[in-house]
């Protein structure tokens, strides 16, 4: 179950936390990975583990935000089986905190990068009937979450266009599907502690953990596991839905 052999994989992001746990887990099980990164570092490290621990990878310095990037390094890769759309950047603060230059970084990351990539892999994926396409919203796409404007702005976007995707190409045998995290500890998170709370970054993290109603923040080898499972032939019943992996966070928080 959930063999990847065959089967190539592009994961945005993939050079740290989540999506370096996807790729990591994705090449364990057979599939070859291509890693769309900007940080180029991290992605070779990323692919020089897959390819030590016996596995198949690629990475491609891109900035998801530029649409010629993008579709240049994916027509290079060709016949894709699977994308995980997990690029993505936070911001901290409510609406009058949000100066238009971080609502549009947050949207030139989060939203048109989704799409960027989309729109490069989707023609290939029509063109051989299939294909697995993974997005990453948030708890923030639901619920209402303090000071996360511009974020929740973006994870709303995601779930909206996993809707629109999963409707337009089910003929075209394209699955599309989301997962919303709560709290994962990754750099992501640790990085927006120490910008947005200076000196506080113990307190803020135990009370970013109590949050989830388990007790703890998420692991990103767990974000990957249900990852898996989505991208796999197993799941082929499997489209136009949002998946939480959040500790209770969406339902039991009362
Ligand atoms: N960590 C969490 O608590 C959490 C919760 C819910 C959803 N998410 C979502 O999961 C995804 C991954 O989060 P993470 O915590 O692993 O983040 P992370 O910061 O650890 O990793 C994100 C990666 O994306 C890359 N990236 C950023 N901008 C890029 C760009 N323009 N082009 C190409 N690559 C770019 C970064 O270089 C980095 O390697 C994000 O979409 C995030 O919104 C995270």
């Amino acid at each position: 179950m959930f063999d990847l052999t065959g089967k190539k994989a592009i994961i945005t992001g993939g050079g740290s936390g989540i999506g370096r746990a996807i790729s990591l887990l994705f090449g364990k099980q057979g599939a070859e990975v291509h890693i769309l990164e900007l940080n180029e570092s991290a992605a070779s490290a990323v692919r020089d583990e897959i390819k030590e621990a016996g596995g198949k990878a690629f990475s491609h310095a891109v900035n998801v935000s530029d649409q010629s990037e993008m579709l240049a390094v994916v027509q290079g890769i060709g016949a894709v089986d699977i994308l995980v759309n997990n690029a993505g950047i936070a911001h901290v603060g409510n609406l009058e905190n949000c100066k238009v230059e971080d609502f549009e970084r947050v949207y030139s990351v989060n939203v048109k990068g989704a799409y960027n990539a989309l729109f490069s892999v989707i023609p290939l994926m029509k063109e051989r009937k299939k294909g697995a396409i993974l997005n990453l919203a948030s708890i923030a796409s639901q619920v209402g979450i303090t000071d996360r404007f511009a974020y929740s702005m973006s994870k709303g976007a995601i779930a909206a266009m996993t809707l629109s995707v999963a409707r337009d190409y089910i003929d075209y045998g394209i699955r599309c599907n989301s997962i919303s995290p709560a709290r994962v500890h990754t750099p992501f998170v640790d990085g927006f502690i120490a910008k947005n709370y200076p000196g506080k970054e113990e307190e803020m993290f135990a009370k970013l953990a109590a949050s989830q109603p388990i007790g703890r923040m998420a692991k990103p080898e767990e974000i990957a596991s249900l990852a898996l499972y989505l991208c796999s032939d197993e799941a082929d019943f499997i489209t136009g839905n949002d998946y939480p992996i959040d500790g209770g966070f969406i339902k039991l928080n009362n």
